[in-house]
């Protein structure tokens, strides 16, 4: 399977003009890796910045999520198409789901199979899950086998670390992928990160997103900043030692920042 480019582009908020510019900044600054939704009402706005950038469809790596309404064995296939459409696209890179139905009303089995159809049929290259409870991915993986499961993406930050996720996810040799690696802007602001950034001749965000990357996670941050996208990139260049990986791991605090209503109970 290829694989995921380790620092991608975040577009959940970001609408009209702004996800438009967002993309086309982070797609000339050199990120190759976006994520986008059915939910983020953006899919044509990305798919045009991308059409615009002229960068060749084989250099990028384009996710999707299958929202909520479109589980359906019935629903999930149309509405792909419908993605695929606005994001200007014959294929995605990679379609995920994005929450488990909502108080299991659709059984996984029914759109896992429908997502593996997708793929077999040459709409999304790859396939994967989020915010899934540890029963949940296991389910998947008995229904489409654990090697088809390109990535689990979950809230992963310093302060929500999500262990016992992590460590289900990585017993049966499946990627993570951490989302809202940056806990909504709030590691800006905490002084253990700070310390360690003013070591490194860094800020705070290469620092949390270099914490995360070292785990062997990919990363999506979001910026509606030029500058915050193309300093987000130099994490990439940023190794931290064992002490600080350590001290970053300390800052759990179980605070969970996605969780709506219709959200599994978490593990
Ligand atoms: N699967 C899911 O259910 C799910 C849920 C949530 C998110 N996601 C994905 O994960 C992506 C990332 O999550 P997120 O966008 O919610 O949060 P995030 O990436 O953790 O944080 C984004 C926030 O951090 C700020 N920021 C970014 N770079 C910065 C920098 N260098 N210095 C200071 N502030 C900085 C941004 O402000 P500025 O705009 O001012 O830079 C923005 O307010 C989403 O965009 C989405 O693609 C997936």
């Amino acid at each position: 399977m290829p694989q995921i480019p380790t620092l991608g582009l975040g577009t959940f908020r970001l609408k009209d003009q702004q996800v438009i510019d967002s993309v086309r900044n982070g797609l000339e600054l050199g990120y190759r890796h976006i994520d986008t939704a059915q939910i983020y009402g953006n899919e044509s706005e990305v798919g045009r910045a991308i059409a615009e950038s002229g960068v060749p469809r084989s250099e990028l790596f384009v996710t999707t999520k299958i929202w909520t309404d479109n589980l359906g064995a019935d629903k999930l296939i149309p509405s792909l198409k419908e993605s695929l459409h606005k994001l200007r696209l014959e294929q995605v890179d990679l379609t995920l789901i994005h929450w488990p139905s909502p108080k299991d009303e659709i059984q996984v089995a029914e759109y896992m199979a429908a997502v593996l159809e997708a793929k077999a049929a040459g709409l999304t290259a790859q396939l994967g899950v989020s915010n899934f409870t540890n029963a949940h991915l296991q389910q998947a993986m008995e229904v489409v086998g654990a090697e088809q499961i390109a990535t689990h993406q979950v809230e992963i930050h310093p302060f929500l670390q999500n262990r016992k996720v992590v460590e289900f996810a990585r017993e049966h040799g499946i990627h993570l992928t951490a989302y809202m690696p940056l806990a909504y802007g709030k590691v800006m602001t905490d002084p253990v990160i700070q310390e360690i950034a003013t070591k490194h001749a860094a800020n705070p965000a290469q620092v949390a997103l270099a914490w995360a990357l070292q785990q062997g996670f990919a990363v999506i941050p979001s910026s509606t900043k030029r500058a915050n996208l193309e300093s987000n990139l130099g994490a990439l260049n940023l190794t931290l030692s064992d002490q600080e990986m350590a001290a970053i791991a300390k800052l759990e605090r179980g605070e969970r920042l996605a969780n709506p209503d219709f959200a599994p109970q978490w593990d």
